[in-house]
């Protein structure tokens, strides 16, 4: 399909073999890190518009900031529309900010077919017992935030997300704390904890690595270890400390065209929506009639 000027372009080649990877310009405005709500916003909102369903689980799901709510990924995601996310697992460990869950989905307007729960705990803890009592089955399109704050995620969670579908993996967001991980593992006085992060006991070798090749291997094994087709990181920004990158969210997906739709967002996170029916348009021609829904959808 040829490029015509004014339109979008990034739908237009095939999905390159798993094998050689995508390259993405960098955005021309920077993600902040208090926009990466935005982003994981305009991502799911691509989604859904692909999907017409889906679930959403947030492992590490308490506000980040106390008085910024527009920042608050769940908040963004749950008040997202087309509201054709179905089902929300909204996991946390600390009691206020399960209340401030508690308060955020109370204020929710009611949606027909709509479940929303609260977990309380380990998000490692919970995982299992979560999926298996979950009605996510091999249709259903599920996305995981992962957005610890540096070493809480076990890479054994990852292990059990990646093992619940059989065909398509649940897509994961994972948060890598590149911008002080280096010197958070140098003060770790609980080395288990990193143990269990990193999963593996070769653990120690990671303070000694450039943040680059730390970053690949982790990379890497997404692919090798968790079996994930398509594992990209996209860099998150500090305006205050001189644009420095703060951190990567690292996108783990098995569809060929998830890392477009998120190099879409990580572009358009910032900016108005799309017109819709364009954005429809080009994602027909992307994956054929997708079901339900081919009228443009009102938002
Ligand atoms: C970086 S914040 C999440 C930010 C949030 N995604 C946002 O958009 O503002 C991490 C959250 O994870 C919670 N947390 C830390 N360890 C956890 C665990 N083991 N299980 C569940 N939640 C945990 C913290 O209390 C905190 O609310």
């Amino acid at each position: 399909m040829a490029v015509v000027k004014g339109q979008y372009n990034l739908f237009n080649d095939l999905p390159p073999p798993a094998d050689k990877p995508l390259k993405f310009k960098p955005a021309d405005r920077p993600i902040w890190t208090e926009n990466k709500a935005k982003l994981i916003e305009r991502y799911l909102f691509y989604f859904v518009m692909v999907t017409k369903h889906g679930a959403y689980i947030d492992g590490f799901a308490g506000p980040q900031y106390c008085d910024r709510e527009d920042a608050w990924a769940a908040k963004l995601v749950l008040e997202s529309k087309p509201s054709y996310l179905r089902k929300f697992w909204l996991c946390e460990i600390d009691p206020k900010s399960i209340e401030r869950l508690q308060t955020l989905v109370s204020g929710q307007p009611k949606i027909s077919g709509r479940r929303v729960e609260i977990i309380d705990g380990d998000f490692n803890s919970n995982i299992a017992g979560l999926l298996a009592s979950s009605d996510i089955g091999d249709r259903v399109a599920t996305f995981c935030l992962l957005d610890q704050r540096t070493f809480e995620c076990d890479w054994q969670t990852l292990v059990t997300l990646s093992q619940h579908r059989r065909d398509y993996k649940i897509e994961l967001f994972y948060f890598l704390a590149t911008g002080w991980i280096e010197r958070s593992m140098s003060g770790l006085k609980d080395r288990e904890i990193l143990r269990k992060w990193w999963g593996r006991d070769d653990f120690e070798k990671l303070p000694g690595m450039g943040s680059f090749d730390r970053r690949q291997l982790f990379i890497q094994r997404m692919k090798d270890e968790l079996g994930y087709k398509h594992v990209y990181p996209f860099p998150i920004y500090s305006k205050e400390r001189g644009g420095r990158v703060l951190y990567h969210m690292i996108h783990a997906s098995d569809h060929d065209e998830a890392p477009r739709l998120m190099n879409r967002a990580y572009r358009n996170a910032l900016s108005e929506r799309e017109n819709l029916k364009r954005l429809q348009k080009d994602l027909k021609e992307l994956w054929g009639d997708t079901g339900r829904g081919e009228k443009p959808i009102r938002t």
